[in-house]
């Protein structure tokens, strides 16, 4: 692995432990050890408000797999820059990719130097893959880091990932972010999203004002506001749908969706031209 900053103390300076962040909330919600007491009171909050919220952001986490399978296994992708990637959990983008497409070649960036700090020990030993802290929301910088221009071609095609990232990005900001990305990829390349969905659930336009209120961003979209961030990309089937019926690996009932299985609708698409 390669990344171009010095290892950080532990834990990173200027860490405001006091505070939640996404990354750590989420690695709470999913049952992770790389989080503090802010994150987990957060996560506690929030999952006393939301039913099921726990449960989506382990549906989240398995389309991510079920995703990078598809796209390593079966599409014969071999490079992925994933966008907001969260701390390391279980089979992550780079685990998933090179198990299916041993050449796959993925870099990581997250906002949150955590990300960084414990991407590092894991990648150490993976020359494939790197991860460095940047905003998402920057796209130029992004697209011009040495990790992305020394380990991406995109000149072929590549996957841009923002899953469980996209409602994070505010109305204001989010078509010019992803329309960068999308115009950076070249014909063949793929886009795969996860979002916050707001299909007039109660529950969905609670979890994001929970979320904007402590952790400053988190917008849920209507599918047809999802679908629209896929621009004039191909979406391949099954479309934007509820994270549990995207390619299921076991027969899921549409008219029998939890709680949790009901917060969030991924999406995969192809830029033809
Ligand atoms: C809910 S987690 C999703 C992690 C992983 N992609 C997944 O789906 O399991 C969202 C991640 O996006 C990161 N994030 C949020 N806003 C960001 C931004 N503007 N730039 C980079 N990362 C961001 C957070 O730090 C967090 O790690």
């Amino acid at each position: 692995m390669t990344d171009d900053q010095h290892t950080p103390e532990w834990p990173p300076s200027g860490m405001d432990l006091g505070k939640p962040t996404i990354a750590r909330a989420y690695d709470a919600l999913l049952g992770g050890k790389d989080n503090f007491a802010a994150d987990r009171a957060l996560a506690d909050h929030a999952t006393e408000h939301i039913p099921g919220l726990r449960e989506s952001a382990w549906e989240n986490r398995k389309v991510l797999v079920r995703g990078v399978r598809h796209l390593a296994g079966t599409l014969g992708m071999d490079q992925f820059l994933d966008l907001g990637s969260g701390l390391p959990t279980v089979q992550n983008t780079h685990e998933v990719a090179q198990a299916h497409n041993p050449d796959a070649r993925v870099v990581y960036v997250d906002i949150d130097p955590m990300v960084l700090a414990h991407g590092r020990a894991i990648l150490a030993t993976n020359g494939r893959t790197s991860v460095f802290t940047g905003d998402v929301r920057d796209p130029k910088s992004i697209l011009g880091h040495s990790a992305v221009t020394d380990r991406l071609d995109f000149s072929r095609p590549a996957v841009i990932m923002l899953v469980g990232m996209l409602h994070y990005l505010s109305p204001d900001v989010v078509d010019e972010v992803v329309t960068a990305y999308r115009d950076a990829l070249a014909p063949g390349s793929y886009l795969f999203m996860t979002s916050l969905v707001d299909t007039g659930l109660p529950a969905q336009q609670e979890l994001a004002r929970i979320t904007r209120e402590s952790l400053e961003e988190g917008w849920a979209r209507t599918p047809e506001e999802i679908e629209a961030q896929f621009g004039d990309f191909e979406l391949l089937s099954p479309g934007v749908v509820y994270t549990a019926l995207w390619r299921p690996d076991e027969p899921t009932d549409p008219n029998n969706l939890t709680a949790g299985e009901q917060l969030g609708m991924a999406g995969l698409a192809k830029k033809l031209a």
